[in-house]
């Protein structure tokens, strides 16, 4: 069975956009529980630029599993330990970026990544690393002692019609050989309900962290209906 994570990151970008109080994004993470979302996805910037502290504490109170995206810093390690999430994905974090461009490079900074690691699997943590499907990092990651790893499609979502199937191709290898290494394999960044037909094809999927697309949809035809539309996309799935 394939899970949906739903990140409700951008539910907070419009509550920020008016630095007001509403829309919550404790309020909406029920509402995808509710229409069948396995688990809830945040991500704290360094910026706060949408969720803020206080959100990551009352989503983890009251959600089934907080899956906490975060740098790789002591701030957020240390903020990480604290609340106890179900898991914690690693990521790399550029303050003028738009949304996470390309993945953490683990094999560049193994040192530090790995501190992050076994640090956050010492508080009772899943950790997974948000890498590309290269396997250079892929074993890095194995050797890091992450549980997981969270493929990056943004490159397979966002490639011209003529790259995507290469593209594809890369994912599908990156994910045989990451359950090769025993290590579970997650994927995310930029499925949409019409790309995520390809997404399907990848071998050993445990999960899809999916947040742009849904909410995007939400707005037109209310969050649980979105879910609902992403998960009987999700069902087929074969593994
Ligand atoms: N997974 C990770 C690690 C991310 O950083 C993001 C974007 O915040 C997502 C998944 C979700 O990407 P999208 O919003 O494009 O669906």
């Amino acid at each position: 069975m394939l899970n949906l994570g739903v990140n409700v990151d951008h539910v907070a970008t419009v509550r920020q956009a008016r630095l007001a109080d509403r829309p919550s994004p404790l309020a909406a993470a029920l509402l995808c529980e509710k229409a069948g979302a396995w688990g809830i996805t945040a991500h704290l910037r360094e910026d706060r630029r949408h969720i803020q502290d206080r959100d990551l504490r009352d989503l983890n109170a009251r959600v089934r599993r907080l899956n906490m995206e975060m740098a790789v810093t002591d701030e957020m390690v240390s903020i990480a330990g604290e609340l106890r999430p179900h898991s914690c994905c690693l990521v790399p974090e550029k303050r003028a970026e738009l949304t996470t461009e390309g993945g953490l490079d683990v094999a560049g900074g193994f040192d530090r990544v790995t501190a992050a690691v076994r640090a956050l699997k010492r508080s009772g943590i899943l950790v997974s690393l948000f890498i590309d499907p290269d396997l250079q990092q892929i074993q890095a990651a194995a050797d890091s002692g992450a549980d997981y790893i969270e493929m990056h499609t943004g490159s397979y979502a966002n490639a011209a019609a003529s790259s995507r199937a290469a593209e594809l191709d890369r994912l599908k290898a990156a994910a045989a050989a990451a359950a090769d290494l025993h290590l579970r394999v997650n994927a995310g960044h930029g499925i949409d309900y019409e790309n995520i037909r390809g997404i399907l094809e990848i071998p050993h999927l445990c999960e899809l962290n999916i947040g742009h697309s849904i909410i995007g949809r939400a707005i037109l035809v209310g969050i649980e209906q979105a879910v609902r539309e992403m998960l009987a996309l999700m069902r087929n799935y074969q593994g």
